[in-house]
């Protein structure tokens, strides 16, 4: 299938009639929100209305899986690279973090969302580590859905940070060398402890990964669709799970 046929196909399933199998959910969704500055070009709007829209956005899908009870949902908020955009578009997305935190810590108790993020949090702005430990404190007790923001990450970056872990364990005598795993692995990484995504979702089209979970996404079912994050809406969600629930997922076995 060439890669025009494919994005035809995903994007005719964005229909808003997308039904889905309420017992075939993902136990855990992963998304690359990405096409902000394309829709705000689009509106002929500055970029950073991409992203105030896109924190809506945010907003209706974090309730909507946890409404339909995913279990866990992981957001690619900032990634280590996004470091090289200009400095006003990092400070209004710092800003813009810092917000989302305060905006939304009643409607994760509300809703009893987990929270966490992943990343290097110590690159941060102060303000934003601040509201991030916050959130995390509020919601400690919370045993909902898991939300997990993923801010000033890279999955290579996640790889190395884990290596060196593993090294030192090795070192101070905790482990042996062949005691290494795949679990050694697994729970080295920021993910501890969340199973691996089972739906990627990433929005305005490309076909990459974009250093998004590089480990944890191994057999996760991959789904683009045409529209940008701020066009993301409640029928597009349910399309993608909808597809998700028809797709046989063999991780490398036979057909069943
Ligand atoms: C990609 O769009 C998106 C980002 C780099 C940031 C994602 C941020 C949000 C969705 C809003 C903030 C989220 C929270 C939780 C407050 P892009 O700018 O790369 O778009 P483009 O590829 O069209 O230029």
């Amino acid at each position: 299938m060439t890669r025009s046929q494919t994005i035809q196909k995903t994007s005719n399933m964005d229909s808003p009639l997308g039904e889905f199998d309420p017992s075939r959910l993902p136990a855990h969704i992963a998304i690359i929100m990405d096409g902000n500055g394309r829709w705000a070009k689009l509106k002929g709007l500055p970029r950073v209305e991409g992203h105030a829209q896109g924190m809506q956005t945010v907003r209706t899908i974090v309730e909507e899986c946890s409404r339909i009870g995913i279990h866990q949902l992981t957001l690619f908020c900032f990634s280590s690279e996004n470091w090289k955009r200009p400095q006003p578009e990092l400070d209004f997305l710092m800003q813009l973090l810092e917000c989302y935190l305060v905006q939304e810590r009643p409607l994760l108790l509300e809703k009893n969302i987990r929270f966490s993020t992943i990343g290097r949090k110590e690159m941060l702005p102060s303000s934003v580590q601040h509201e991030i430990d916050e959130t995390i404190r509020v919601c400690r007790d919370n045993t909902g859905m898991g939300l997990c923001l993923a801010i000033n990450y890279g999955g290579r970056q996640e790889i190395v940070d884990a290596v060196q872990k593993i090294a030192s364990l090795i070192k101070d005598g905790s482990i042996s060398v062949n005691s290494i795993d795949e679990s050694v692995i697994s729970s080295s990484l920021n993910t501890n402890g969340m199973p691996d995504p089972d739906l990627l979702i990433r929005t305005a089209g490309e076909m990459r990964v974009s250093n998004f979970l590089l480990w944890q996404i191994s057999y996760a079912e991959i789904w683009v669709t045409e529209k940008p994050w701020p066009d993301f809406d409640i029928a597009t969600l349910h399309a993608s799970l909808s597809d998700y629930s028809k797709r046989e997922r063999r991780f490398g076995g036979l057909k069943s």
